[in-house]
């Protein structure tokens, strides 16, 4: 069997140009920017209009990584949409990407992992690379969070941006591309980040609806706790597995969940500050989204370069986390 190492060869993002600030959402419920701030570190996330949707975040993101990759949308082999927020329950988002983009030699799917759909995606294709079953292999977090979001429920309407990053990942050479990268879940904490109308339990009913049960409910306290110690304790074992410990890492992009999350993830590693990427402020919490977003704005601003080690951690609802180690 053949062990090609897979690396991230091309990376993009976009976003909606709509903006809705702490100032906004102000007037929409009982919070403020002081509050906001305090507790997540956001100062604005990006809102979708109502005539967009998510494939086309997706398909934008797609197409900026794979010019960066010097290949053409015919040369993709497989496209991984991570979302929760698809366009419609079927066909799926990677399938309307690839009509989108015109990767007409690709399979397209989703992942629906939550937060963790990146880590996730990349996890799935990195062992095709390595075997040989396919050569490049596009993966998307895409979301228009803020179509689920309900804006009576304070705790939830504040965090929850919308946006889409995107990675084609390929063959690199035999010192580069992924070292070890992991997934899990626990099934058990279900009901901490959730939709329960809409699905084949409860279905669509006026009284769902009356509810508001398709919007998403989280349990942020409880949810806070778990995601620390998930993103923590599996990027110690992804450094432990490749043979790294934290002072080679160059820099890490954990999910932008909370700036308090992202703060306590580094102490708990003991990480310091300055090698852990944050943009929380400017795009709120993209679920699936917030990795590759956070990932492309660090190449773009030369913060991950040739040789860099970089280290991506990720939770979400599920609940699922995981943990992916590159070498650049
Ligand atoms: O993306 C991956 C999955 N998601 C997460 O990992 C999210 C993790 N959780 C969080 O980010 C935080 O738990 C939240 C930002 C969601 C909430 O922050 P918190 O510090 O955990 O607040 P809390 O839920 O413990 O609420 C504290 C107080 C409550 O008031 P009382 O009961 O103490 O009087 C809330 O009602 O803050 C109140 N509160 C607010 N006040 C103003 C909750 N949301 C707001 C708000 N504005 N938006």
């Amino acid at each position: 069997m053949s062990n090609i190492n897979a690396g991230i060869i091309g990376t993009g993002h976009s976003y909606p140009d709509g903006v809705l600030t702490n100032a906004d959402l102000e007037k929409i419920v009982d919070t403020s920017d002081e509050w906001i701030t305090s507790r997540t570190g956001i100062k604005q996330r990006h809102k979708a209009a109502d005539n967009e949707y998510t494939s086309q975040f997706g398909s934008k993101a797609a197409l900026q990584a794979i010019e960066r990759a010097g290949l053409t949308p015919e040369d993709v082999d497989i496209i991984v949409c991570a979302t929760t927020t698809p366009d419609q329950i079927m066909p799926s988002t990677g399938a309307l990407i690839q009509a989108q983009i015109g990767a007409k030699n690709a399979a397209g799917m989703d992942v629906f992992a939550a937060c963790s759909g990146f880590i996730y995606g990349v996890t799935m294709v990195e062992s095709m690379i390595r075997t040989g079953q396919i050569r490049y292999a596009l993966v998307i977090g895409a979301e228009v969070l803020t179509k689920y979001v309900d804006y009576t429920d304070r705790s939830t309407c504040v965090i929850f941006g919308d946006g889409a990053g995107a990675a084609v990942l390929g063959p690199v050479a035999e010192n580069k591309g992924i070292l070890a990268t992991k997934i899990r879940s626990d099934g058990r904490y279900e009901e901490q980040l959730y939709a329960p109308g809409g699905g084949t339990k409860l279905g669509t009913t006026h009284e769902t609806i009356d509810n508001r049960e398709h919007f998403f409910k989280m349990k942020g306290n409880e949810l806070f706790k778990v995601a620390v110690r998930s993103m923590a304790d599996i990027s110690a074992e992804m450094l432990a597995k490749a043979g790294y410990t934290v002072d080679d890492v160059d820099i890490v992009i954990p999910h932008q969940a909370n700036q308090r999350i992202t703060d306590a993830v580094a102490s708990r590693l003991g990480v310091p500050e300055e090698k852990v990427y944050s943009n929380i402020a400017y795009h709120g919490n993209t679920s699936s989204a917030s990795i590759p977003i956070a990932l492309d704005e660090c190449i773009e601003q030369g913060k991950v370069k040739e040789g860099s080690l970089v280290l991506m951690t990720a939770f979400g609802g599920g609940v699922t986390w995981g943990g992916t180690l590159v070498r650049f």
